[in-house]
């Protein structure tokens, strides 16, 4: 499917779908609607309340490189989640295993177009950026002392793990172009996937997205969107 690199509402880039009129992020800004979706209601708060509840976070808040946290992210796509969640690992000093599983990877003449280390101050890191796309596939790799990154080139559908993961990115394109990826045996996969108190984050808001998430077992909460958008949705896995 043809793709073309173009800029969001905050400046920074992201990859658009003529034949879909879809988008990898939201147009009103790339950087803002992965920092509120994923990290903010993402991974800090899963740092913030359910470490803690395990006295894991006690660690990371003082600063001591012991909490481990495993993240599995459905659709790495351009790797924006990823490399901000590389620098979130840095200043929390918790030490994340990433998993991205894609099954269409951006070509490197994409990547080299896309603007997020520039956009988030950060242009000294940019080989980091480079290299979470440069690095193969299907092997771990240790990117930063505390970020190690598995990329997974296979379906959605294929994804088998097992109470492997406390956070999941669910960023799959919205259910009006793949509604195939919004449906209970997706979200079965992903309980599965989840450790017990582990959280399902996305931009997706929907009602029958949100009544697919709770026949599996997950305890759905609504919360404020990003920039253009009013809702978006948190599942939690409490068993
Ligand atoms: C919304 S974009 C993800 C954006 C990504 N998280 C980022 O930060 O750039 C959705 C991604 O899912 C991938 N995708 C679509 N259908 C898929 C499928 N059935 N299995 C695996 N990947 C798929 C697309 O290629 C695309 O990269």
């Amino acid at each position: 499917m043809e793709r073309e690199v173009v800029i969001t509402g905050d400046g920074s880039s992201t990859i658009h779908l003529p034949q879909w009129n879809e988008q990898y992020h939201s147009k009103h800004g790339a950087i803002q609607e992965a920092y509120h979706v994923f990290i903010k209601y993402g991974l800090h708060h899963y740092c913030y309340s359910e470490l803690d509840s395990e006295s894991q976070l006690k660690v990371v808040s003082k600063g001591i490189q012991t909490a481990r946290i495993s993240i599995l992210e459905i659709g790495f796509g351009t790797g924006l989640n990823a490399f901000i969640t590389l620098l979130e690992a840095e200043k929390l000093k918790c030490s994340i295993d990433y998993y991205g599983v894609e099954g269409y990877p951006v070509e490197k003449e994409e990547v080299v177009q896309l603007n997020y280390p520039e956009k988030l101050d950060v242009a000294s890191k940019e080989n980091l950026f480079i290299n979470l796309h440069d690095v193969s596939w299907e092997d771990q790799h240790s990117i930063t002392p505390n970020f190690s990154l598995t990329k997974q080139n296979r379906f959605f559908s294929e994804i088998k793990e097992k109470e492997q993961f406390n956070i999941i990115y669910f960023d799959a394109f919205g259910a009006r172009v793949q509604p195939e990826l919004w449906t209970e045996d997706i979200f079965q996969k992903m309980y599965e996937a989840l450790q017990n108190n582990g959280v399902l984050v996305t931009y997706a808001a929907k009602g029958s997205v949100r009544r697919a998430m709770q026949t599996v077992g997950f305890s759905v909460e609504k919360l404020p969107g990003p920039p253009g958008k009013r809702e978006m949705l948190r599942a939690t896995k409490k068993s």
